[in-house]
């Protein structure tokens, strides 16, 4: 069935450029923080956005699913399909993940193409641990929580993400500005 109401139509109708923006970074990087600055952004500036948020998702969606190679990689195909619908719908979603492995970021890149946005919040992974928000870090070293990026299972750092911010030498605030100045630029907003 090809559907009369088009991505086209969507996007004029909500004034902008239905997208999706891909974070990747490391537990305690900023991803749920930056998020939420810029989706206050996009609001004020009269956008349409969303939050698919990893936590939120983890808890629905996929609480069948744990944080093997394999999980992470269901969990991964199954949210990059929903960010496409989003997409479609007209909506501008940030999707905050960790999404370590190069290859499930591909795949969502394969999917969404020129929809798919990759932005790494970048921090080392001994700030992201001294910042342990969730204390989750602190249960990774003791053994309680197996599979744990950075502790015992790898993140692998994207190679050509379309936007890095540092959130060692940028704020939270500064970081979201960048990445809303960034779909200025592209136009998908106005
Ligand atoms: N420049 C910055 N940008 C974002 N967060 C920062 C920054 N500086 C300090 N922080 C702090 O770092 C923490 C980041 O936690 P946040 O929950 O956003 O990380 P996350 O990447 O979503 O982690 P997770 O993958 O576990 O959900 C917060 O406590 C936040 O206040
Ligand atoms: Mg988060």
């Amino acid at each position: 069935m090809n559907f009369s109401i088009t991505k086209k139509f969507r996007d004029k109708q909500k004034n902008q450029r239905g997208v999706v923006l891909w974070f990747t970074g490391l537990s305690g990087a900023g991803k749920t923080t930056i998020a939420n600055e810029l989706d206050q952004l996009l609001i004020a500036n009269k956008n349409h956005s969303y939050i698919l948020d990893g936590d939120i998702v983890r808890a629905g969606l996929s609480s069948d699913l744990f944080f093997n190679k394999k999980d992470r990689e269901e969990n991964l195909r199954r949210i990059k399909y929903v960010a496409q619908m989003f997409c479609d719908a007209g909506i501008i979603s940030i999707v905050t993940f960790i999404s370590p492995f190069t290859a499930d970021r591909k795949k969502a890149r394969d999917l969404l193409g020129e929809y798919y946005i990759e932005v790494f919040i970048k921090t080392s992974l001994e700030i992201a641990e001294k910042r342990d928000p969730k204390g989750l870090y602190k249960r990774a070293r003791n053994g309680e929580i197996k599979n744990f990026t950075g502790i015992d299972s790898p993140y692998e750092e994207p190679e050509n993400p379309e936007l890095i911010v540092d959130t060692e030498k940028q704020s939270s605030a500064e970081c979201a500005l960048a990445i809303f100045k960034y779909l200025k630029i592209k136009k998908f907003v106005n």
